[in-house]
């Protein structure tokens, strides 16, 4: 039985479908079969940010009105052969679909694969229910910022009105430099505010938008360790933690943060 997991946040643009993408390609390395699933319908961008939307022939949609079998709609994944991608469509076909159809074909995936990544648009009306409906755990993303971490906190009360048996919260866009300075909120501040159990966490580098499926073993790239940790402790359950202050240490690192400060 596939675990059935929302990534989903309140706020918009914390970080959502990049997660889901870069959480997807680290199990899959690790062998397990994954599909991504675009709930954020209408609104959908997984497919670009997987480079497969020249390849997606079939929706979420296609599946819903009958016209193809889940099997006919995923599309693989050039590097990673055990990960899949079904991408939703249409902004019009939106307003039709039920939780109940969307429960129908996350049930058909259960037997295809180990984890299946629900991608859940930004806000908390129809779309969020609908997403957070099919899965069983979530993992709440917040950046360290106020406005992000309130929208978060009321994810969370939302989400205990739901089947959702387990919640986790990562913590995008974490800026060693000011974490180490106090000038942003600590991890561990944002865990107690949340009050559900510490996931991970990625920290702010723009090479997330280069970094492809083919490169993300590339260990020597900060942001591909902070997601091998990040997936390892969604297999395992553990709670290790990324340190992204580890690189302005030292007087060294001291002369990084003031490079960083003032480019
Ligand atoms: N750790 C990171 N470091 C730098 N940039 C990031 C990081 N995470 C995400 N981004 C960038 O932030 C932007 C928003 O990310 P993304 O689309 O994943 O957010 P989202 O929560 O899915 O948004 P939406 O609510 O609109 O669906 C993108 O341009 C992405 O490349
Ligand atoms: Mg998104």
């Amino acid at each position: 039985m596939a675990r059935v997991i929302v990534l989903t946040s309140g706020k918009g643009g914390v970080g959502k479908t990049t997660i889901t993408a870069n959480l997807g390609m680290h199990l899959a390395a690790k062998n397990y079969r994954v599909c991504l699933v675009d709930m954020d319908i209408g609104l959908n961008n997984l497919d670009v940010v997987m480079n497969m939307e020249e390849r997606v022939t079939y929706t979420i949609m296609d599946v819903i009105m009958g016209k193809c079998r889940v099997r006919e709609a995923i599309v693989q994944d050039d590097c990673f052969p055990l990960l899949f991608l079904l991408s939703s469509g249409g902004l019009n076909q939106n307003l039709t679909i039920s939780i109940s159809q969307i429960k129908a074909v996350i049930n058909e995936m259960h037997n295809m694969f180990d984890y299946v990544l629900i991608d859940c648009p930004a806000g908390i009306d129809a779309g969020f229910k609908r997403a957070v409906s099919v899965a069983e755990e979530a993992i709440v993303i917040t950046t360290p910022h106020l406005s992000s971490i309130r929208d978060a906190d009321k994810v969370v009360t939302i989400l205990s009105s739901y089947n959702i048996v387990s919640k986790r919260f990562v913590i995008n866009r974490a800026r060693g430099d000011l974490i180490q300075d106090k000038i942003m909120i600590d991890v561990h501040d944002i865990g107690k505010t949340l009050g559900i159990e510490f996931g991970g966490v990625i920290p702010e580098d723009d090479s997330v938008i280069t970094n492809t499926s083919a490169n993300i073993k590339n260990k020597k790239i900060a942001l591909n360790r902070a997601f091998e940790i990040l997936a390892n402790n969604i297999v395992t359950g553990e709670k290790k933690l990324f340190d992204c202050t580890f690189k302005y240490r030292g007087l060294w690192g001291h002369i990084k943060k003031l490079i960083k400060r003032n480019v």
